[in-house]
């Protein structure tokens, strides 16, 4: 604005016209920021204006986190654009040399290339003039919410977690949380990575109680690389040892695991999946039959007594029956063939 005040110096006096005209030919290059989100294209304006002086060359240089040092990657001539170290076809000039518009379009942005660049235009015979055009990338991040597999107690634990990975700029995460209230409470953390990228690591504490088993939460991430919230839903699960395990007697089979560390009178029993037949009724397969559920919170046992007197009896009276099991998350169901009686 100095430059152009010094030179209009003598014209501002004069007729309006002349005013106009100095206005034409202050000299400026344009440029501008932009912030993209990454995998974008990204457009990096530049145009000379306000001179009539014989451009003999545009060119560009950057400073990135790709490239932390001074890089002079490109060229525009009137025969065209060049690359100096290296093609990078990402780079595309739409601007025009005789309009000395050195616009160059980036696709495929990517958190390697945010930087400043530098738009140089060489005139004759007044030299370079240039200008530093910021990019900015956006990155969004990476969301889940995931079970943090508490286990039915009495202190307070953490319940499920969100994750919002590698966002720049960093995610914000809050929780809905309905009719849980009080019994639930929010607590976060985040670290920053060394491209610039944070990860929000969110966790819904509370006691692990039955009463919070299977309560639906939300996790609302937002952050400027995202182009609307997102929203993740998912159930509290509190795990717990096997609540339950009844034998019933049916038909002739028992639905059961069995561990095959025992002897069984395997002529007599067929295990096929989760249920044991009796194959011959005899004396030898009479006993305590112990049937363990269990996960790796805890165990549960039923218990069956077979004692085959005869035929009659055993189509009448006995026989088999079926393990049923009320948990959450049964691992594992077996059943060991305990002391005779
Ligand atoms: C940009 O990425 C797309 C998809 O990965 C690819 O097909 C395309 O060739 C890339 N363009 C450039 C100029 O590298
Ligand atoms: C320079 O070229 C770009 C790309 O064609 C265009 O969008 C922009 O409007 C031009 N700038 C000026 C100031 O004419
Ligand atoms: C969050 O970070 C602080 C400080 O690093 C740490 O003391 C705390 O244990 C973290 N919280 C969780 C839930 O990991
Ligand atoms: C940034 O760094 C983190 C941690 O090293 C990595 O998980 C993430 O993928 C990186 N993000 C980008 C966009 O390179
Ligand atoms: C086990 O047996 C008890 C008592 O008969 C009954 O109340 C319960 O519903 C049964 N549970 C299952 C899972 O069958």
């Amino acid at each position: 604005y100095r430059h152009l005040k010094k030179k209009c110096k003598n014209s501002v006096i004069s007729i309006p016209v002349n005013v106009i005209l100095c206005i034409f030919t202050a000299l400026e290059v344009i440029g501008g920021r932009t912030t993209m989100v990454q995998g974008g294209a990204a457009v990096l304006h530049c145009k000379l204006i306000g001179t009539t002086e014989t451009l003999t060359q545009i060119s560009w240089r950057r400073l990135t986190r790709g490239k932390p040092r001074t890089d002079n990657f490109y060229t525009i001539s009137s025969d065209g654009p060049n690359y100096i170290n290296g093609r990078d076809d990402r780079f595309r000039f739409i601007g025009s040399f005789t309009d000395k518009n050195g616009t160059l379009q980036l696709s495929n942005v990517t958190l390697m290339d945010e930087g400043t660049y530098t738009c140089v235009f060489t005139l004759f015979p007044s030299g370079i003039h240039e200008t530093a055009i910021p990019l900015k990338v956006h990155v969004p991040p990476v969301t889940s919410l995931k079970d943090a597999h508490p286990a039915l107690g009495n202190d307070e634990v953490p319940l499920i977690t969100c994750t919002a990975a590698g966002s720049k700029p960093p995610a914000e995460v809050r929780w809905l949380t309905g009719t849980l209230g009080e019994k639930v409470r929010p607590s976060t953390n985040s670290s920053l990575h060394a491209n610039g990228t944070t990860t929000t690591v969110s966790w819904l504490f509370g006691v692990p109680t039955r009463e919070l088993n299977d309560r639906s939460v939300q996790c609302v991430i937002t952050s400027p690389a995202l182009e609307r919230e997102e929203t993740l839903t998912s159930t509290i699960h509190i795990h717990s040892p096997p609540l339950e395990v009844n034998i019933t007697e049916r038909s002739l089979s028992i639905v059961l695991t069995f561990r095959s560390d025992r002897s069984w009178p395997q002529s007599g029993v067929r295990v096929d999946g989760s249920t044991l037949q009796f194959l011959s009724i005899t004396s030898e397969l009479n006993g305590l039959y112990q049937c363990e559920a269990s996960n790796s919170y805890g165990s549960k046992h039923a218990y069956l007594r077979v004692h085959f007197t005869s035929v009659i009896h055993y189509s009448h009276h006995l026989s088999t029956g079926r393990s049923r099991v009320r948990s959450p998350a049964v691992q594992h169901v077996r059943c060991v063939l305990g002391q005779d009686t």
